[in-house]
């Protein structure tokens, strides 16, 4: 049995279609069934509840061969490093009470990085209390998400621009989101694997952000630049949506680690989606249709 947070979620959704689609036992927490595609819904055991929830881990994983976790994001936590933690303990504790062999999970890219890092520091405190279940242990990888960048349809779409905290000059590791899914979807129905590892998952190639522009308008056959926020104007935008103070502090770290070089140079291997085929199959279709807000 192959238990799956976050069914609902972008990565937790790709990956339990998949293992239905390949026809694997599947069993699936969350909070609201009535949000799961009903396929889905027929197809798998269903734990409602949070697997921050000690109790509803119990029940949920009951012969449980591997599991996929991930922290929600929650812009409003008052504590970042707390957040994840809140959701590590306890899958930690249950995996090694159930005896759970696999357990995978999406972390971040750069763990071993000397500074603070934000966000990324917390997922990587989210990776070492994982490991002390004692399963083997994936923790995937992940680069800045492609997928970040459907959140300025409107201004792309509209203004011919995106924003981010980021030199336009400087290499920017990225990675689409159903690759995530893809290496989940591949440890998860693999018995075979042991030990504990990172597994970076990323475009094989890095873009700068100025690149980045550049797909994009060969994709969109429209202009797009990319404009440098200050770290001022990050803050302010995300606070304008109501993240917390602690949420502001950790984005601001994070931006400032990317800009350190936080994450490794790429190292021209391997497969993954590039960042002009997500641009053509994911950007393009959501800023050519008119009736698509902004995200
Ligand atoms: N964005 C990036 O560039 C980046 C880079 C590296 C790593 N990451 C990591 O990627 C993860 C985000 O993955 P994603 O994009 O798939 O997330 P997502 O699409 O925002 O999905 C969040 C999921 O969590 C569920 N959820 C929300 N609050 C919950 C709670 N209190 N208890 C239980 N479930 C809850 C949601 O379900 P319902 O609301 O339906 O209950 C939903 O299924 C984060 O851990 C982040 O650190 C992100």
């Amino acid at each position: 049995m192959i238990v799956i947070s976050t069914p609902t979620g972008t990565i937790g959704a790709a990956v339990a279609e998949s293992l239905r689609a390949a026809g694997a036992p599947l069993r699936l927490i969350v909070r609201d069934p009535s949000r799961l595609p009903e396929s889905l819904r027929e197809y798998a055991d269903v734990v409602v509840g949070s697997h921050a929830d000690p109790t509803v881990l119990d029940t949920a994983l009951i012969g449980a061969t591997a599991a996929f976790v991930l922290v929600p994001p929650d812009f409003a936590a008052p504590d970042v490093r707390a957040h994840y933690l809140g959701f590590a303990r306890p899958v930690a504790q249950a995996v090694r009470a159930h005896g759970v062999p696999r357990l995978v999970a999406v972390s971040s890219l750069g763990r071993g990085f000397a500074g603070p890092a934000g966000l990324l520091s917390a997922a990587w405190a989210m990776d070492e209390v994982l490991e002390s279940s004692g399963a083997a242990y994936r923790s995937l990888q992940a680069a800045f998400f492609m997928e970040n960048l459907l959140h300025q349809v409107e201004l792309i779409r509209d203004q011919g621009m995106f924003v981010l905290p980021a030199d336009p000059d400087a290499p920017l590791a990225a990675v689409a989101t159903g690759d995530i899914a893809r290496a989940a979807v591949e440890l998860l129905a693999d018995r075979t694997w042991s030990g504990q590892r990172g597994v970076p998952v990323r475009e094989p190639v890095d873009h700068t952000p100025r690149q980045m522009a550049q797909i994009m308008s060969e994709s969109l056959g429209r202009p797009v630049t990319c404009h440098q926020a200050t770290l001022a104007d990050y803050r302010a935008r995300y606070a304008s949506f109501g993240a917390s103070a602690a949420t502001l502090d950790a984005m601001v770290e994070m931006a400032e680690a990317q800009a350190a070089g936080v994450y490794p140079p790429a190292g021209a291997a391997g497969a993954g989606t590039t960042f002009r085929q997500w641009c053509e199959s994911v950007l393009a279709p959501a800023v050519l249709d008119p009736a698509r807000r902004n995200l």
